[in-house]
């Protein structure tokens, strides 16, 4: 299928199979099912299609797995479930057990559907499992013949280390062509995440000043009130540097820090994030702070002695003539104090202090932050630029002040897409603009080796707090721009 251009109007995709692993997980349950299901409701799906469940184990019938999906969508779906839409969904549902070792009767299911619907041969198999169950699950459908004409989705993360990275996308290549493999990170797919890149390189006002001669630091903060939440087995495993630091975080730190592309779709885009990835520094394990909030190990299926990191706190560089200097300061965690997703750039103060601080009664705030933009990638996205403004009165002294862009409002009655959604339905479309190649995970990973070899020694916090204490000194004196009035 030609790639699409992604400034064009949204289409309906061409009929398919789609066959989701870990079909009773937890990632299908809150976003896959709920992502098509309202695609389907924005005439974004395609006329007829599919959705094989599978996995190793049988959540029973088809009707107790229809069951199961319903209740999902009851619970996580983003629209009224009524009767008519959900009967037309059910009856496009099935389960068929598979495993890596035997994908024979997922194979038949696959192609008795395409016969049943001639669909013109295109899937969309969806990957939710484990790092370490995906190279042999890779295999299984290359033997099978499941990868045929298939778009692959595969979850993160992708490999556990840069050698792990490499021996999966090697074993991808081995079956399938890379314009097949659709690296997903959500972060992505968030409306407000491409916001970052529409008011970068749509706006002259802002691209001028994106550089290290007017930007003094750039803060990139997913703190998360929610604890893990029953992910035990996943999470030791996996930990917050590589749930969310080697994905999401440097994902975004990419949008901020690109270089112009010479257009806006994929190729474009990925020579210039992998230049980017290419110059970020190694970072410093000394210049990372891991922690562990306290009764994670109380958790059930959590190690009493567990080392691992619920909290991340880093400083890392990027070493171009744009950003040299220029700290990135990345801070996330759970059990946090409170949830956010804020992107936060700090610019530097004018040569010459020419008027007199507002006193607030608050230990003179104002004089503390500098000029910020910070965008806001909530469900309710917003852009903020906090200024210094004359206070009215008679005297010119200045107080800080915001001007607000709240995106719903501003264009009321559109109706945007959940992360999922937009990138489920760039995948059927073969957009891979929103996805990750494998060279940018490659040295993604390069990245963070240091810190994988030599992992700072997780600090204990205190749950409802921003974390350890060395993590609040890590940006200097001026400090993380969270907790504000409005987090
Ligand atoms: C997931 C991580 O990828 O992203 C979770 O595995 C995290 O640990 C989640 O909570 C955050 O996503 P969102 O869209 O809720 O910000």
């Amino acid at each position: 299928m030609a790639p699409q251009d992604p400034t064009s109007p949204p289409e309906r995709p061409e009929d398919r199979v789609i066959v989701v692993f870990g079909a009773t997980g937890d990632l299908a349950k809150r976003k896959l099912y709920p992502g098509f299901f309202h695609l389907m409701l924005a005439g974004l799906m395609p006329e007829d299609f599919r959705i094989i469940g599978s996995g190793r184990h049988s959540p029973g019938s088809d009707d107790e797995f229809r069951d199961k999906v319903k209740e999902a969508l009851q619970e996580f779906g983003r629209k009224e479930l009524d009767d008519e839409h959900w009967e037309t969904f059910s009856q496009r549902l099935s389960f068929v057990v598979s495993s890596d070792e035997d994908g024979d009767d997922l194979a038949e299911a696959v192609r008795q559907a395409e016969d049943e619907m001639s669909a013109g041969g295109q899937r969309l198999v969806y990957l939710s499992v484990p790092p370490q169950a995906m190279q042999p699950m890779v295999g299984m459908l290359g033997k099978t013949g499941i990868a045929e004409n298939a778009a692959l989705v595969v979850e993160k993360p992708f490999g556990t280390d840069v050698d792990t990275a490499k021996e999966l996308n090697d074993a991808l290549h081995d079956v399938l062509d890379e314009e097949q493999i659709f690296r997903i990170d959500h972060f992505l797919g968030k409306e407000a995440a491409q916001n970052i890149l529409a008011f970068r390189f749509a706006n002259g006002l802002f691209e001028p000043i994106w550089n290290r001669d007017h930007i003094a630091y750039v803060q990139i903060d997913v703190p998360e009130e929610l604890t893990i939440e029953g992910r035990a087995g996943f999470y030791e495993s996996t930990g917050a540097f590589r749930d969310m630091i080697v994905t999401h975080l440097l994902q975004l730190l990419g949008f901020v820090a690109l270089e112009p592309p010479v257009r806006l779709e994929a190729d474009a885009l990925h020579a210039e994030r992998a230049k980017l990835f290419e110059a970020v520094r190694p970072l410093d394990p000394e210049q990372v702070v891991f922690g562990q909030y306290e009764g994670y190990r109380d958790e059930e299926d959590v190690d009493d002695e567990s080392k691992v990191e619920t909290f991340v706190a880093l400083e890392v560089h990027v070493d171009t003539w744009r950003w040299t200097g220029v700290p990135f300061y990345l801070r996330t965690g759970k059990a946090m104090a409170a949830t956010g997703r804020k992107v936060t750039i700090g610019f530097r103060e004018p040569p010459l202090r020419m008027f007199p601080l507002h006193d607030d009664g608050e230990g003179s705030a104002a004089e503390q932050r500098p000029n910020e933009i910070v965008f806001d990638l909530s469900e309710d996205p917003k852009i903020a630029i906090d200024l210094l403004a004359k206070v009215p009165g008679p005297v010119l002294e200045l107080g800080r002040a915001s001007l607000n862009l709240d995106i719903e409002q501003a264009f009321a009655g559109a109706d945007g897409l959940e992360a999922y959604e937009r990138l489920l339905h760039d995948v059927m479309q073969g957009d891979h603009t929103l996805f990750t190649r494998s060279e940018e995970i490659e040295r993604l990973w390069e990245v963070c080796q240091p810190v994988l070899e030599a992992p700072p020694e997780a600090q204990p916090y205190a749950q409802g707090t921003w974390g350890p204490d060395a993590a609040l000194e890590l940006p200097g004196p001026r400090g993380w721009r969270l907790p504000e009035s409005d987090a």
